[in-house]
């Protein structure tokens, strides 16, 4: 049957029920990024019946609500500030690998993005006189470096909770269609001219265990990051990296694996995070003795020194026998100085999960924190349309978009400024919903391949009837285990060798995995099968790619290679999946490439704070 005649249809093979469906734009993912396109392509197609949003989660349980401290605008609202400055500090903070041209325009486009958002009804912190406050934070300063600049928009500490809630109204205002707890597992490619073009995207419903088939014009992917690779994470737990996989699965290219972030401030032992507004709001990093050693690792801008640097100087200070605690093995962040109001008034959130998580009171004693696995800087690359390429010359995939965190622009580099993602979400998911929309107003439907879904029934089938002895659980805790060990702030030679030998012998094992629930119903069991798979192929990705880049660059730190490396080093990273993956070594199914880094008008020189 021609796919036209399919749309609203329900086929049967082999026991499974297929829908299928057909919009001219669909968007995976219904977190900041996500929700931001469909309003987008909503308001230029004067319409929200063209956007279909897939979903794995209800809208506003995403993990954009988990961003506590601040989105970044040069609003100047509280003191002298330009987006010029806001650039330059983008580019230096991710260590110089940051495409110049992207990043003036995220600086650039801030202004708007807050506007944006206060239009719809966002409730931002405000200053005495009404203006929209804003705060310190992480590597964001005055004329080039000189001091902190107060440039973080915020909503107390729960600016990503307020963006998801104003987004996912203004969705439901606009009448856009949500298909929740639909997990997309893959995306059906055409040849169309020559050309490799998106059809179709395929999503397995959880309440039913039924197939969906997504035809669309333009798909955009704003699936989010894969946190999940590590043990301490801030990520939720549905931080798996299953549309990151989905590409790299289809043989197209992902950029910059090696670059994951940890944020300084993760609750000690558990990585929930507590916010870098903290540390914006005067909050001070102090190790055993109670001494701020950060004066020591950044001395003009201190504990307001970008993550990357933070974190690993909090590492050093638990190497060197400084840390705090029974095991000497954290430090504290202080914030006793900031006054219950001021806690309990702008930082209320991050008050309470210390009370809760660890029983401290930050009003009267120091939190044991200590860097916990954040953000993936790398990801789906994309040119600042957000259309995805496919090559290391950036050819264009017609019809395929991506934005947010699975996306790399790259407006971070090597090391994301805090705030800057959710400022990212919103320039960068804006993008696509217009550029999607556009596309789709011109373009055709691709023809439906015959056997669309082909992939995913044998996926959801093989692993359903699976009678294998290893459990899911096991697998996942020893790969976030080598991870956390092998591929954390530090890394070395040794260590990535260490995690390549345990990322392999546990695809092995996944192969051999049991899956206990046989149903169709809610099956969460079999979810999280498909979820070990993303994760352990991703894993593998980070690994190889840390493992190559042989120097030291932003959140990149090779104990082996511990100097930056521009005349070797300065390009982006490319990897390809190339051929057979079942060998134990990754270079005979991985291909690696480079892409130039754009530069407009900032000369790498070496970072100082
Ligand atoms: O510390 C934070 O509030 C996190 C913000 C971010 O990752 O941008």
């Amino acid at each position: 049957m021609a796919a036209e005649q399919l749309k609203d249809t329900v086929k049967e093979i082999d026991g499974v029920k297929i829908h299928y469906h057909r919009n001219e734009v669909v968007i995976v993912g219904a977190g900041g990024a996500g929700m931001r396109a469909a309003i987008e392509a909503a308001e230029a197609a004067g319409t929200g019946a063209v956007v279909d949003v897939v979903t794995k989660i209800y809208p506003t349980r995403s993990h954009t609500g988990a961003a506590q401290g601040g989105m970044a605008a040069a609003l100047a609202n509280v003191e002298e500030d330009n987006w010029e400055w806001h650039t330059y500090d983008t580019v230096k903070g991710g260590d110089y690998l940051v495409d110049q041209d992207s990043a003036e325009i995220l600086a650039k486009e801030a202004i708007d993005a807050v506007l944006d958002l206060e239009n719809m009804g966002l409730p931002f912190n405000r200053t005495p006189e009404g203006k929209i406050d804003q705060r310190r934070f992480g590597g964001h300063t005055r004329d080039h470096g000189k001091s902190p600049v107060r440039r973080a928009c915020y909503a107390a500490d729960r600016t990503g909770h307020m963006i998801l809630q104003t987004l996912y109204q203004n969705c439901v205002k606009q009448q856009i269609r949500f298909f929740n707890e639909y997990y997309a597992l893959d995306v059906s490619f055409a040849e169309v001219d020559g050309k490799r073009v998106p059809a179709a995207v395929i999503a397995y419903e959880l309440k039913t265990g039924d197939l969906h088939v997504f035809q669309g014009k333009s798909i955009v992917f704003a699936t989010g990051g894969f946190g999940k690779v590590f043990k301490t994470t801030s990520n939720a737990h549905t931080l798996t990296g299953d549309g990151v996989g989905i590409i790299w699965r289809n043989n197209l290219p992902l950029e910059d694996m090696e670059f994951f972030q940890f944020h300084p401030t993760g609750l000690a032992g558990l990585g929930i995070l507590l916010t870098e507004g903290a540390r914006g709001e005067g909050a001070i990093l102090r190790n055993d003795s109670g001494e701020r050693f950060m004066e020591r690792y950044a001395p003009t801008i201190k504990d307001l020194a970008p993550r990357d640097i933070v974190a690993r100087s909090m590492v050093q200070e638990v190497l060197d026998g400084r840390g705090a605690g029974p095991n000497k093995d954290y430090v504290y962040l202080d914030c006793t100085h900031l006054g219950a109001e001021v806690l309990e008034t702008k930082l209320p959130d991050i008050t309470e999960f210390a009370r809760t998580y660890l029983g401290v009171d930050p009003v009267t004693e120091p939190v044991p924190v200590y860097p916990t696995a954040h953000y993936a800087m790398g990801g789906i690359p994309t040119n600042n349309d957000a259309q995805v390429i496919s090559d290391d010359d950036d050819t264009v995939i017609p019809g395929l978009f991506a934005a947010g965190e699975c996306a790399c622009v790259s407006v971070h580099g090597s090391n994301r400024l805090g705030t800057n993602s959710l400022l990212d979400i919103n320039v960068f998911g804006k993008r696509a919903g217009r550029n999607a929309v556009e596309y789709a107003k011109t373009a055709d439907y691709a023809p439906l391949p015959e056997d669309a879904d082909g992939f995913v029934r044998t996926l959801v089938r093989d692993l359903r009837d699976s009678q294998g002895t290893d459990s899911v659980a096991d697998l996942r805790r020893e790969l976030q285990e080598t991870m956390d060990t092998n591929v954390q702030v530090f890394r070395t030679e040794d260590t990535l060798n260490e995690a390549t030998k345990v990322i392999h012998s546990l695809r092995e094992r996944y192969r051999n995995i049991h899956v206990s629930d046989k149903g169709q119903r809610y099956n969460t069991e079999l979810l999280e099968a498909i979820e070990l798979g993303f994760l352990l192929d991703l894993a593998e990705v980070v690994t190889y790619c840390a493992l190559n880049r042989q120097e030291s660059r932003g959140g990149h730190m090779r104990d082996d290679f511990p100097k930056r490396d521009d005349e070797n080093w300065m390009h982006h990273t490319m990897a390809y999946l190339t051929g057979d993956r079942s060998s134990a070594d990754p270079a005979d199914h991985i291909t690696l490439g480079q892409k130039p880094v754009r530069m407009t008008h900032y000369v790498p020189q070496e970072r100082k704070y």
